[in-house]
């Protein structure tokens, strides 16, 4: 396989480099730790290590040091489309270099050949009762192809140490290959009267999970590879990347670790905000029988604010400007729906949103993240049920998920383990200054 060559190749390197700089300067402090971080949820906090993404306050996400424009400029398209391979953003991930065409089409190839879903995972969804919310069916989903796991097998086969990573690889090629026909699925026989439309071959990975989700107009596939992307991922310490590397790093396989990372993102302080998101601006939208002015706006969001809850889709734990993924999106809405009633709404939010956020003086961020936005295109396309969108969400975490936990096993990352201490040791050190 391309992509177990192309890691192959960097190992020793990286193994060397990781090895020196413990050896040489383990000793060397990154940072101290407050007890108001201690119970703040451990914001800024410097424990983690990933060199496949890092989100700047200012700048946004970059992935392997690219920006969003730059990845939407140079990772390669289909003919005529906007938005890239999904499978040369995993190579880029996993590899850290942009592919070639061909080398973005190896991955999709590969995803291909692996991409059949076992029967039995659709009876065990099918078997579940029907008021199940649909990011339990995709966590479940992947939990019980855990039987599965190569990496398991092997393991319990005395696989050495150094070779870990090659049976991550491969259990993460056969789940993520997977994942687009389980994604659909959940969502046809949820909400379409379990009418299934059938994988197409000729198609790359996210078009062809546009194609099963039904959608007719072909600019979706455009925006689902454009939303694959932008939600990969985000770092290490966001809850469900930390939560795969965590559990993973306890040599759980990608399955159980997926899994878990998933039942983290259905938090509504983590992916579930896209959904609640949605709700929020149909919520303005039906109390106002269409299009607020940015007076209402203005009023609405102050009745929010003034009853306790958050504006969903605003502020971040990192980020100190508007999210590169929400602009990405906003530029696609822009280009070719502005008329459309929903992203006009989520548009003039954007105008409104930041200075009433500003004007009560709490949120650190003010600007739109990710969520801010996502909802209303995919309202657009008719996926109009947005119980649904964490579970596409869900889809695009796994893939930068895995790529770190891959990375993980091949620089022999150890089991996570954080020291707790009591109150009462806090207070005696805090008494102590
Ligand atoms: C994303 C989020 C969870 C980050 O949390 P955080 O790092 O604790 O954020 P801050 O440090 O800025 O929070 C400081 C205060 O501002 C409030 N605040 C932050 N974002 C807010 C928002 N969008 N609306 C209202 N209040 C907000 C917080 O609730 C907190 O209030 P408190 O002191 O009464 O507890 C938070 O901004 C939020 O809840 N946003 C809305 C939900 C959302 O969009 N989540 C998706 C994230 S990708």
């Amino acid at each position: 396989m391309l992509l177990k060559e192309r890691i192959q190749a960097q190992l020793p390197e990286w193994r060397e480099r990781v090895r020196k700089l413990v050896k040489e300067k383990g000793d060397v402090k990154v940072g101290e730790v407050t007890i108001g971080q201690i119970y703040g949820g451990m914001r800024d906090v410097r424990g983690l290590v990933t060199d496949i993404s890092y989100v700047d306050p200012v700048e946004g996400i970059r992935f392997r040091g690219y920006t969003i424009p730059e990845l939407l400029e140079k990772l390669p398209k289909p003919e005529g489309s906007e938005a890239p391979y999904v499978g040369g953003l995993y190579y880029l991930l996993l590899v850290g270099s942009i592919p070639t065409l061909d080398e973005a089409l190896a991955v999709e190839e590969e995803w291909k050949t692996r991409s059949k879903v076992p029967a039995y995972v659709f009876d065990v969804l099918r078997a579940l009762p029907e008021d199940v919310h649909p990011v339990t069916m995709f966590s479940t989903a992947i939990l019980v192809m855990q039987r599965e796991s190569l990496f398991a097998r092997e393991y319990h086969a005395g696989i050495k140490k150094d070779a870990y990573w090659e049976p991550m690889l491969e259990d993460s090629m056969n789940l993520i290959a997977r994942l687009p026909e389980i994604a659909a699925f959940i969502y046809r026989f949820k909400y379409k009267g379990g009418e299934l439309i059938p994988s197409d071959p000729k198609l790359d990975w996210g078009s062809n999970f546009a194609h099963m989700m039904g959608v007719a107009d072909a600019k979706y596939r455009d925006l689902s590879r454009l939303y694959f992307l932008l939600h990969s991922d985000h770092e290490s310490g966001n809850v469900s990347a930390h939560t795969t590397h965590l559990v993973a790093s306890s040599l759980s396989d990608i399955f159980y670790a997926a899994s878990a990372g998933i039942d983290g993102l259905a938090g509504p302080l983590h992916g579930l905000a896209n959904q609640e998101c949605l709700g929020w601006l149909l919520g303005v939208y039906n109390k106002y029988n269409g299009v607020p002015s940015r007076e209402e706006l203005h009023r609405y969001a102050w009745d929010t604010l003034n009853s306790g809850q958050v504006i969903p889709g605003y502020g971040h734990a990192v980020l100190r400007k508007t999210d590169p993924r929400f602009t990405a999106q906003y530029d696609f809405g822009m280009k070719h729906f502005p008329q459309d009633d929903v992203f006009k709404l989520a548009a003039m939010v954007y105008d409104v949103v930041p200075s009433v956020l500003l004007e009560q003086g709490k949120a650190k961020d003010p600007w739109p993240n990710v969520d801010a936005i996502s909802g209303a295109l995919q309202y657009h396309y008719g996926v109009t049920e947005f119980d649904f969108y964490t579970v596409m969400f869900g889809v695009s975490r796994i893939l930068g998920v895995s790529a770190n936990v891959i990375w993980d096993r091949a620089l022999g990352q150890p089991i996570e383990r954080a020291k707790s201490l009591t109150t009462a040791m806090l207070e005696a050190i805090a008494a102590k200054v």
